[in-house]
């Protein structure tokens, strides 16, 4: 059956916001200050759910916490990309059992996309009585609601209806203060790569409107945010499900037209329809990173395919020459799954020797992980974990060497950075992002953090650059 966008009222949002104020009220009539702990597992998208979560903590009173035994309130917001993740989370509330035994009045909620899909939810029912609330990524909306049916009717609430999923504009957000901010601009994933649970936990793409992103973007410039990253599973798919003609590259455009001197970044762009028009786009548009974070997942033809990843390593190839066209300065990412059900070490090879040819900034490496429910759970799978050990380990040699040479290679350069924390060690106090999104260690006082400015680079190893402020 085909997607029909589903959009929740603003009526709705407000019912939810006012179910939030009669919560503060109840906590201030009864002189408490609730403490609140989120603990937020997986990839970025995780990371703005979990600010829309504290965006409705906040506005029911909650303090914030990091201590578990202190907070009146746990959530934990889950990811499920490989079982690694799943076990750490599962790991964590099993750790609460004593925080709430020592305060058997505190309230433990699970959500996320763990918690979507079925057999982790009954999981939790049965197994891990101390969890009050369970909902999925589809009902982050009206977690209000959830929390006073569970603090009204003294029950266990879940709440993981499958579902395609909604666009939900006006939910309050409480960001990290800084000068990086997420700013989502679609949700969900069709693309159904045979390894990956996310289009079953996150639902059907959809995209926000362009008015409402330039608005957000120009909220936060004006609250002083300077690097600003635009977050999708596959950004190259926005705006297909929207009335008015506009695709990515033009959204890019509109935010890097804003006034203000800020970075603009974007994740993830999916190599099957990365387009010529959005490497131009990236190209003319000063503000925005020359950073491309282009996941290949295997250098194999055949393994593409197994994968339904829709583009081949001569494809992929050519889109990379494509983009570096556009820009000589192009840093390039990417994810690599290593240990594929079947395959061969010929094949593993393929994906070394396109490494070798595309020479990436850096890489995010995986070994395949089995996920319920998704086509690669049932392809044989021959290849022992140990084999796969020793792919992933030579991978990663090959992937820091690189890495490595292309950090040396800035050493004598001069780079404009943005200062973005103050939180390095010892004499190395500053951190600073380059505009391609390299990591640099300065020296300088805090006060500096949220400027731009000029660095020479002095050193580097295989994670990073170290410079000093120039004045020149
Ligand atoms: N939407 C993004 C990726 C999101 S998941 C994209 O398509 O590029 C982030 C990364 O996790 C993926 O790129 C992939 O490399 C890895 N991954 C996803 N499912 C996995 C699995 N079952 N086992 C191992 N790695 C996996
Ligand atoms: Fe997963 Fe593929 Fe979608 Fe990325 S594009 S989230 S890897 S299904
Ligand atoms: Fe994990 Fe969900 Fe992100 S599965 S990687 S938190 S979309």
């Amino acid at each position: 059956m085909a997607y029909k966008r589903t959009e929740i009222t603003p009526g709705e949002i407000e019912r939810q916001r006012d179910i939030c104020a009669r919560i503060r009220e109840t906590y201030l009539a009864r002189g408490i200050r609730p403490l609140a702990m989120v603990d937020t597992f997986g990839c970025q998208q995780n990371e703005a759910d979990s600010e829309k979560l504290r965006g409705y903590l906040a506005e029911m009173g909650f303090g914030f916490t990091d201590d578990s035994a202190r907070a009146d309130f746990v959530i934990l917001n889950t990811c499920a990309v490989r079982e690694h993740a799943e076990q750490r989370v599962l790991g964590n509330v099993g750790a609460l059992t004593h925080t709430k035994a020592a305060n058997p009045d505190q309230i433990i909620a699970v959500c996320g996309c763990m918690v979507q899909q079925k057999h982790m939810a009954e999981k939790l029912k049965r197994s891990y009585p101390i969890v009050d609330l369970v909902f999925g990524p589809h009902e982050l909306w009206r977690f209000p609601e959830l929390y006073q049916d569970v603090l009204t009717r003294h029950r266990r609430v879940f709440a993981i209806d499958p579902s395609d999923g909604a666009v939900a504009e006006g939910i309050p957000l409480q960001r990290d203060k800084g000068v990086k901010a997420w700013l989502s601009i679609m949700y969900g994933c069709n693309n159904f790569c045979t390894y990956c649970i996310v289009p079953y936990v996150r639902g059907r793409e959809r995209s926000r409107k362009p008015e409402d992103v330039v608005a957000e973007a120009k909220a936060l410039i004006a609250a002083g945010y300077k690097d600003i990253t635009l977050l999708g599973q596959n950004v190259n798919s926005y705006g297909k499900d929207l009335a008015e003609p506009v695709d990515f590259a033009d959204l890019l455009r509109m935010v890097n037209d804003l006034e203000g001197d800020f970075v603009l970044r974007f994740m993830t762009s999916h190599p099957k329809d990365a387009t010529e028009k959005l490497f131009r786009t990236m190209a003319e548009c000063e503000k925005c990173a020359h950073h491309l974070h282009l996941p290949v997942q295997s250098g194999n033809s055949r393994i593409l395919k197994a994968m339904n990843r829709s583009y081949t390593r001569e494809k992929y190839l050519a889109q990379v020459a494509l983009a570096r066209q556009y820009m000589p300065d192009l840093v390039l990412t990417t994810d690599i799954i290593v240990g594929f059900p079947g395959e061969t070490d010929e094949e593993f090879n393929d994906t070394l020797t396109l490494v070798d040819e595309v020479r990436y900034d850096a890489m995010f490496t995986f070994i395949y992980s089995k996920r319920v429910g998704t086509p690669a759970a049932s392809m044989p799978d021959p290849y022992s974990r140990a084999d796969k050990q020793v792919h992933f380990d030579k991978l990663v040699e090959l992937s820091n060497t690189i890495s490595a040479e292309k950090h040396a290679a800035y050493e004598g350069t001069r780079q404009r950075v943005l200062i973005d924390g103050a939180d390095g060690r010892g004499e190395w106090k500053l951190t600073a992002r380059t505009k391609g999104g390299r990591l640099v260690h300065l020296q300088g006082d805090e006060g500096l953090v949220g400027q731009f400015v000029y660095v020479d680079i002095t050193g580097s190893n295989t994670w990073s650059l170290y410079g000093e402020i120039t004045t020149g």
